[in-house]
């Protein structure tokens, strides 16, 4: 059997991670177990496996999973492939990027500490849950200079996204992390996906993707996964089994065959995106761009960033009635929330996506989000360049 986490480059991981059996089972593609319900040897023997699977364990060689909503080897093989990606122990997976995100804070709110310290620009649905303190927590925004203050000695997480959805904004993770000192760091991996960085390489404790966006690439998978050490991923798996959150196998299935053609989506994409980052810099309609491409004050592509990734925003002159008849006008380009995905979606994030962060933190009514997908950029540029030309 090989060992698909001993090969160097991500490239040959994504393809391999995660079927390192499959030739021993005689099989070319992994089986989907869509079981709810296992065989029980004994009363003894599956009460036990309830136990340790109830508890976060993971499955004994040989033993019965007992029922879905505690293990199930497709999302598994998903997860192994994916921790490998990321360069962590384990990951554990949910059915949607909030059941991931929600597991974390219930799994390090524990021991009378449940403040958080956040930073933003975060996506509209975590800061929300933050925001209105839902699960029981208390935040703390800070900027990345400000996160050594803000930590107490009840602080249970830090959590950031970089670069962050929607401005694109870049932070310094091994910078962080040090501020952050012994609170575990969380950073939400979503918009530059594992291709492009590897956030527990560079000091995060738990590494957070929406798995819908670019992990499935493909608009139709709803799904979350948390990348991590092996005591976080016990404690997650426990949430996890309690409350009902597990991703469903055949999402699994099709999140680990996604993450096949995951480098060369990311790339092909991010491509497009350099060039109309470029494109829209220069175009009279457009106040300002937001990319990696176009701005990176740190210095951080290359350093922590591999590239530059596949979501762009840019900010229209004419304000909030300019920017909505862009997103309206658009033709090739679906006007749509998600990103990531293999076709190109626009979207506004102030009346969308970020619609419920408060007003001092809501991003400018003039902002448009891009997800470049796989097209010609050039037909791209044609559809943005007549949209653009309506206001
Ligand atoms: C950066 C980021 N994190 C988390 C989420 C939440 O994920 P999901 O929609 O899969 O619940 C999203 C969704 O857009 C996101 O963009």
């Amino acid at each position: 059997m090989f060992d698909a986490s001993a090969m160097t480059t991500v490239d040959t991981r994504a393809v391999h991670a995660g079927r390192e059996d499959l030739a021993g089972l005689g099989v070319h593609v992994p089986p989907i177990d869509l079981s709810t319900t296992n065989p029980l040897p004994s009363v003894g023997d599956g009460g036990d496996a309830y136990e340790a699977l109830a508890t976060g364990g993971t499955l004994p060689p040989g033993g019965s999973a007992v029922y879905q909503r505690l293990w199930n080897p497709t999302v598994a093989r998903f997860e192994t492939a994916l921790a490998e990606l990321e360069g962590t122990a384990e990951a554990v997976a949910f059915a949607s990027g909030m059941a991931a995100l929600t597991a974390t804070l219930l799994a390090a709110t524990r021991d009378g500490k449940r403040h958080i310290v956040a930073v933003r620009p975060l996506y509209g649905g975590t800061d929300h849950v933050l925001a209105t303190g839902l699960l029981g927590t208390e935040v703390t925004w800070a900027r990345p200079d400000q996160v050594a203050d803000a930590v107490r000695p009840d602080t249970a997480l830090v959590v950031v996204e970089t670069p962050a959805n929607p401005t694109l904004d870049l932070v310094d993770i091994a910078a962080l992390a040090a501020a952050a000192g012994d609170v575990p760091l969380l950073v939400d991996n979503t918009v530059a996906t594992p291709v492009v960085q590897q956030p527990a390489r560079h000091g995060a404790a738990l590494v957070l993707h929406s798995a819908t966006k670019s992990i499935g690439g493909h608009g139709d998978v709803l799904a979350g996964v948390v990348a991590c050490g092996a005591e976080w991923a016990t404690r997650l798996r426990q949430v996890r089994a309690v409350t009902g959150a597990i991703l469903h196998p055949l999402g699994a299935y099709l999140l680990h065959r996604g993450l096949q053609t995951l480098p060369l989506r990311v790339r092909a994409q991010q491509a497009g995106a350099e060039k109309l980052a470029a494109w829209l810099a220069e175009h009279p309609a457009v106040e300002r761009v937001h990319h990696p491409s176009v701005s990176d004050p740190a210095g951080l592509v290359g350093r922590q960033m591999s590239g530059t990734g596949n979501l762009l925003a840019f900010e229209v002159r004419g304000g909030a009635p300019a920017a909505a008849a862009v997103a309206g006008a658009c033709e090739l380009i679906t006007h749509a929330v998600s990103l990531g995905g293999v076709d190109t979606l626009i979207q506004h994030p102030a009346s969308l996506t970020h619609r419920p962060v408060e007003d001092d933190a809501k991003p400018c009514g003039a902002l448009l989000r891009l997800s470049v997908g796989l097209e010609d950029p050039e037909d791209l540029r044609a559809d943005l360049e007549r949209a653009l030309a309506t206001i």
